[in-house]
């Protein structure tokens, strides 16, 4: 189409782009999607200028004369799932419906069909008043192959719920025979190979529908490098079961909290399957939330993803007070 603003990839090294990007990301998500969560910037181009041995990441933007208007993020595997390409695409509200968006994931699925891959996935975000960006991606020859509930939790939580759930996880430790420990970036390197192997096992357990990606167990190197990447611009909070006889460890519960923001992220929790039963997840969640409320009191919400069939998850989290305020599609297309 004649006059389609150009596109073009973003030199990591250049600050002023970067930071345009940004500010089109936020332009493009946050007027519809007032509970989005967005990637942390300094996080973002951390992994573009120190790339883990784990992820290749590639922005792109689109400019009207010198004004960046669409931008788009190409993320690929580089240690596995070498079939798959992550895309992200926005384009401004004002310069909408004019083919920007379909021409930057062209672009997009170009950069992912030279680099050798065959599936796309990105995600879309609906409300009921708003389905754009599925159709949008639809429209592309995506569809969706998962869903999950983006639910929110207020904080401070009121101190009579506070108490009523303290009281239902009270005994769930004695009951599982564990005791509750907590770190922060950096797991302890005498738990690393448990935390290694839960982290595998929530790979292999997590609802994923039927997204075409290979679910490859963590190694302890892998864990380090992302623990050292996202120290970078997050805060963490894991909460993790310990066994008093052999300690063993048997479920986690982890927390980001980007440095500045105001919003915490409980992104895994998991009980292993020989644990499960006693209330553990409850239990862990409270002992995440207590470390932000005393550590970190300038949150006002923690945001979290749980499939709607995963109903022990579910149950946890309303029993918490989260409430549902979107519907996360993960879509995805053969290239
Ligand atoms: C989704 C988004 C990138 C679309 O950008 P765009 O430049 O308007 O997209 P295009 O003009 O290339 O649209 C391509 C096709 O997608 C479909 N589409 C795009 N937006 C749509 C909407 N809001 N409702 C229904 N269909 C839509 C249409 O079929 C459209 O073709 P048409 O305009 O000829 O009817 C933009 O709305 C956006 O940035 N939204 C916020 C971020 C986001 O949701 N990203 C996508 C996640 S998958």
């Amino acid at each position: 189409m004649p006059g389609r603003p150009p596109i073009s990839v973003v030199d990591p090294a250049d600050d002023a782009t970067l930071e345009a990007w940004h500010a089109v990301e936020r332009a493009s998500i946050l007027p519809e999607r007032p509970h989005a969560v967005l990637t942390s910037p300094r996080h973002r181009v951390e992994g573009l200028r120190h790339p883990t041995p784990y992820l290749s990441t590639t922005l792109l933007v689109a400019r009207d004369g010198t004004d960046a208007v669409g931008i788009a993020e190409v993320g690929l595997p580089q240690d596995d799932n070498l079939h798959l390409a992550q895309v992200e695409v926005c384009v401004l509200p004002s310069h909408r419906r004019r083919g920007l968006g379909r021409a930057l994931y062209d672009e997009a699925a170009r950069l992912a069909a030279d680099a050798g891959r065959s599936t796309v996935i990105g995600e879309a975000h609906t409300t009921e008043a708003d389905q754009g960006a599925t159709a949008f991606a639809e429209a592309l020859g995506f569809t969706s192959v998962h869903v999950e509930d983006h639910l929110v939790l207020g904080l401070p939580m009121p101190d009579e719920r506070r108490r009523r759930l303290e009281a239902l996880a009270a005994a769930a430790p004695r009951a599982a025979g564990v005791e509750i420990v907590t770190w922060g970036d950096h797991c302890p390197d005498e738990l690393l190979p448990g935390y290694v192997r839960m982290r595998s096992q929530m790979n292999a357990d997590e609802p994923r529908g039927e997204l075409d990606m290979a679910r490859v167990p963590v190694d302890e190197a892998r864990v380090r490098a992302g623990e050292a990447l996202i120290a970078r611009s997050y805060a963490g909070v894991v909460a993790a079961a310990r066994r008093v006889g052999d300690g063993s460890l048997c479920g986690y519960s982890r927390m980001l909290l980007e440095h500045r923001s105001t919003v915490a992220v409980q992104d895994d929790t998991l009980v292993m399957p020989e644990a499960r039963g006693h209330r553990l997840g409850l239990a862990l969640k409270l002992a995440t939330l207590g470390v932000v409320e005393r550590e970190h009191p300038g949150r006002t919400s923690i945001h979290t993803w749980t499939a709607p069939d995963n109903h022990a998850m579910l149950r946890t989290n309303l029993a918490l007070g989260f409430v549902a305020v979107e519907v996360l599609h993960e879509m995805q297309r053969a290239l």
